[in-house]
């Protein structure tokens, strides 16, 4: 295991390349056990598990040119298709800032980025997850080249550390198919400073669809930060840290044994705690949206009628994800488009192993 001290760098500013250009991307994942409230800078409360995307993935180029001598603050621009935006720069000096110790040679380029995600902006996907994973990816690329010697191990797991100081969830979307955040008494090798690859899924589990229905696009009225931020003070916060621990074991067992029922179960129950803790803070707050409820119950409805083992989980937001076996695409899609008219309102993704 490895411990923050482990990834702070020190160079000589010869070792670093005059220009570097590359690609690099990351996928969005969704929490089946979710990361809720904060200790210290970007350390989840609790234990998370996910699953990461596939399609749903941000894209971003960079273009980093050698200075003469390092800059106080690290010099960039970033264009989101092909726009300026100034939440996002406020959001990448922070990052930069936390980073510093880590990364030190990030301060010796001028870096030009220009972002993308295929899915929809703000359409509620973790966008932050996928664009701080695609740049942490990035940066470690460039620490690859200075560093060939670098294990992938300590490579894949300073990623994700440096993808948890952009946004907690993104230290999730560096690899996958399922990842785990967040240490966890009874798990060998987790860590609070970085997710790590859990791979033991069963044939059940071979391909796993999420369909993302978009019931609300555009900004939240509150943020995932301030929701981390009211856990602090939340009446039930010890008995939901104590229940996401059992939740963690409970999942992996169920993804091991192929167990679609066990692990539904727990996918929805963890999806309204979510949101039942939104509700019960102070100040409370709601996300869900009525047509939320509706899918939800006309899901439920569905799957007594069918036995097909769909399930839903929530985001921070008021879309529905459908978590289900991949072979069950068609009968979902034709569901979504003729009873529920949904037609193009969602995104089709998966998780493959
Ligand atoms: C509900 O990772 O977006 O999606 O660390 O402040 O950037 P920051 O928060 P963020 O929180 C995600 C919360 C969640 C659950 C999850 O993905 O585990």
């Amino acid at each position: 295991m490895f411990q923050p001290e482990d990834f702070i760098f020190h160079f000589n500013k010869e070792e670093l390349p005059e220009q570097f250009t590359t690609t690099g991307e990351a996928p969005s994942n969704i929490a089946i056990v979710k990361y809720w409230g904060k200790k210290g800078l970007q350390i989840s409360m609790n234990t998370s598990i996910s699953f990461t995307l596939t399609k749903s993935k941000t894209i971003t180029s960079v273009h980093a040119k050698k200075l003469s001598k390092p800059h106080d603050e690290v010099l960039f621009s970033f264009l989101f298709e092909r726009k300026e935006n100034p939440v996002f720069n406020k959001k990448l000096k922070d990052f930069f800032r936390r980073i510093e110790a880590y990364a030190p040679y990030i301060k010796n380029y001028k870096w030009h980025f220009e972002s993308r995600n295929t899915f929809p902006h703000s359409s509620g996907i973790a966008s932050s997850a996928s664009g701080f994973a695609a740049l942490a990816k990035i940066i470690m690329e460039l620490e690859q080249k200075i560093r060939p010697e670098n294990s992938p191990e300590f490579h894949l797991a300073k990623t994700s550390f440096i993808a948890r100081l952009g946004s907690g969830s993104a230290a999730r979307s560096v690899a996958g198919p399922v990842m785990i955040w967040g240490k966890h008494n009874e798990i060998k090798e987790t860590s609070d400073n970085y997710a790590i690859v859990w791979n033991h899924l069963h044939k059940n589990f071979n391909t796993i669809s999420d369909f993302i229905i978009l019931v609300e696009e555009g900004t939240k009225q509150v943020s995932s930060t301030t929701g981390h931020a009211l856990m602090q003070q939340h009446p039930f916060k010890e008995k939901r840290i104590s229940i996401a621990q059992q939740r963690v074991i409970q999942t992996m067992n169920a993804l091991e044994t192929g167990d679609w029922e066990q692990f539904g179960k727990i996918l929805e129950e963890e999806a309204l705690m979510l949101h039942a803790m939104m509700m019960t803070s102070d100040p409370y707050y709601l996300l869900m949206k009525p047509e939320t409820l509706k899918i939800i119950q006309s899901l439920w409805d569905y799957r007594k009628q069918t036995s097909i083992p769909v399930y839903f989980t929530l985001d921070a937001g008021a879309n529905v994800h459908l978590i289900f076996p991949a072979s069950y695409n068609n009968q979902i899609k034709d569901w979504l488009e003729s009873d529920l008219k949904l037609d193009k309102n969602y995104i089709s993704d998966y998780i493959s192993s």
